[in-house]
């Protein structure tokens, strides 16, 4: 009895995954056939439910320079126009999740029940906190979906098709966090071919891979190896740096105790890419000895992740600070006291612990004039805003040159962050 009560629900189970795989393979390859065959109901309805639920993404990236996209405008930017035109181009680049399919199924299953997935949209729709938002602002209800909402930028992905048709694409998608890779000189066509003639990895020579990771930067690829630019592109949602939407519609400031590893590490794990079958704790390609050689660890991995997100916190939550205008408000005094929380982090937490680190010292410098001052409560925001925003670029420059040039073996003497279990 037990027994076929047992087979039975594996029997579900594996039925619905069928359904899910189908509709996966139908969406991803736009199979019509399976639409007319006709024999295949619950393959049809998975699909069809799979359809209303599939989503595509955004986001603006570029290797050496510093992206400010729509979400994360730097208070130094002075030109609205040239950012709105930036924000369309990065949309119209936008190939949705389905696109990488094929290749990355198991990154995207993976991704399917991440709660970028299930969750960032749905808050949108279905709480009375959402609703709350909307009206302080004046966003009429049934339009905080639509593709010029605000709410757009953090909780779904903004596209623009070819025929200039503007569509929202539900959650927060893999284009979000690597950066749009359509277009003919999108790093979609280019990051994956080892070759003239095509190839395999290993034929690869050292002079095309270059080539190929130089052109897939400069289309904006964000990668394993850009861990400051990763980071950065959390926080460009998870710091919520808008005044309006925390003062007047009491929308959380942030996801506060935000840790680049650990969160990167838990639902957003997907590490599956030189074995299919095993989630790594960290990204393989950027372990793989092919061109990195054997110095590279997870552990160095896993720490060089929680320096450069606090270096990217200290960051982002100065820029925040610089754009806010009331400085009684709680935007102001919320992202003042991120500025100190994330100096002393990294001051106490990081370099204390590890002693010699130049570079960290260097960056905590940049900032110290603005922390003190916040500290003593002698910052005023209209005198301070600029310094807010140099010291903002130049913890980025020494935030960056620190990703880059450390592998994380140095970090040793810091506990090594702990990889949260899998759903
Ligand atoms: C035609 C197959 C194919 C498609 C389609 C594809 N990829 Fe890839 N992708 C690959 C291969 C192969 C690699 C490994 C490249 C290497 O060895 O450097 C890769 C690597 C990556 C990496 C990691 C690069 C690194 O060095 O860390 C990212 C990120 C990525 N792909 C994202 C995507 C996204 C997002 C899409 C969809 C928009 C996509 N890919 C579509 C084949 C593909
Ligand atoms: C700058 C990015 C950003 C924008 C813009 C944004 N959100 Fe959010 N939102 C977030 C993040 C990040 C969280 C998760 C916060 C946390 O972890 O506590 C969140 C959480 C929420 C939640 C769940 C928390 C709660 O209070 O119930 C709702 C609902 C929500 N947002 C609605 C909206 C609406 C409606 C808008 C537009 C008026 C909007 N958001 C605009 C980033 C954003
Ligand atoms: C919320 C941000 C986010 C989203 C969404 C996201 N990724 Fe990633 N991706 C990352 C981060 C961060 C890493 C590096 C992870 C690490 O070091 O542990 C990464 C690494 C990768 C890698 C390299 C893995 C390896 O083993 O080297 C590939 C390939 C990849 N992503 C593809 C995708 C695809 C395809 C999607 C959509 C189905 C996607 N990503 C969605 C943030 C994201
Ligand atoms: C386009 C905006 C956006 C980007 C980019 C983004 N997130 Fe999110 N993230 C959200 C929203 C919105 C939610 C839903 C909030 C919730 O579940 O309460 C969320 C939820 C999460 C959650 C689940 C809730 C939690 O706090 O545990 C994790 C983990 C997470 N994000 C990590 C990351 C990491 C790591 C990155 C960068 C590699 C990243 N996110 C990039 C918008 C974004």
């Amino acid at each position: 009895m037990l027994e076929n009560v047992r087979t039975l629900v594996v029997g579900v189970l594996e039925f619905r995954n069928l359904g899910l795989q189908i509709g996966e393979l139908m969406f991803a390859n736009r199979l019509p056939w399976l639409l007319t065959t006709g024999c295949c109901g619950g393959a049809m309805i998975a699909g069809w439910l799979y359809l209303g639920t599939v989503n595509l993404p955004r986001i603006q990236a570029d290797e050496p320079q510093d992206q400010d996209s729509q979400r994360q405008q730097s208070a130094a930017s002075t030109n609205p126009q040239k950012e709105a035109a930036g924000e369309v181009e990065a949309a119209a680049r936008i190939v949705g999740g389905t696109q990488c399919l094929d290749c990355h199924r198991s990154e995207y299953v993976r991704w399917k029940r991440s709660k970028h997935a299930t969750r960032a949209f749905d808050l949108l729709g279905s709480t009375a906190s959402a609703r709350r938002y909307a009206e302080a602002l004046d966003i009429e209800f049934g339009e905080v979906a639509a593709s010029n909402s605000l709410c757009v930028q953090c909780h779904a992905t903004r596209q623009i098709r070819a025929d200039g048709v503007a569509r929202v694409l539900p959650g927060v998608s893999c284009e979000s966090c690597h950066g749009p890779s359509g277009g003919v000189d999108g790093w979609l066509n280019t990051h994956s071919v080892y070759g003239e003639e095509g190839g395999t990895r290993s034929d690869e020579t050292k002079e095309h891979y270059l080539e190929r990771k130089a052109k897939c930067g400069k289309s904006g690829q964000l990668r394993s190896e850009h861990i400051y630019e990763l980071a950065k592109a959390c926080y460009s949602c998870h710091l919520v740096n808008n005044e309006a939407l925390v003062n007047e519609a009491e929308h959380p400031v942030a996801t506060q105790n935000f840790d680049f590893s650990i969160k990167s590490l838990g639902d957003v794990r997907h590490n599956y890419h030189l074995d299919q079958q095993v989630n790594a704790e960290v990204a393989t390609l950027w372990l793989d000895p092919l061109w990195h050689g054997e110095r590279r660890t997870a552990a160095g991995r896993k720490r060089l992740m929680f320096v450069v997100g606090a270096t990217v916190d200290l960051e982002m939550s100065l820029r925040a600070l610089a754009r806010a205008t009331d400085e009684e408000g709680d935007y102001c005094e919320a992202m003042s006291e991120r500025v100190v929380d994330a100096y002393e982090l990294i001051e106490e937490d990081i370099l204390e612990e590890v002693g010699d680190l130049p570079l960290l010292e260097k960056l905590l410098e940049t900032a110290e004039e603005i922390y003190t001052k916040l500290d003593d409560e002698e910052f005023v925001l209209d005198d301070d805003r600029q310094a807010c925003v140099d010291a903002a670029n130049a913890v980025a420059a020494i935030a960056r040159e620190f990703a880059v040039k450390r592998n994380g073996n140095q970090l040793d003497a810091l506990e090594e962050p702990e990889v949260p279990d899998e759903e």
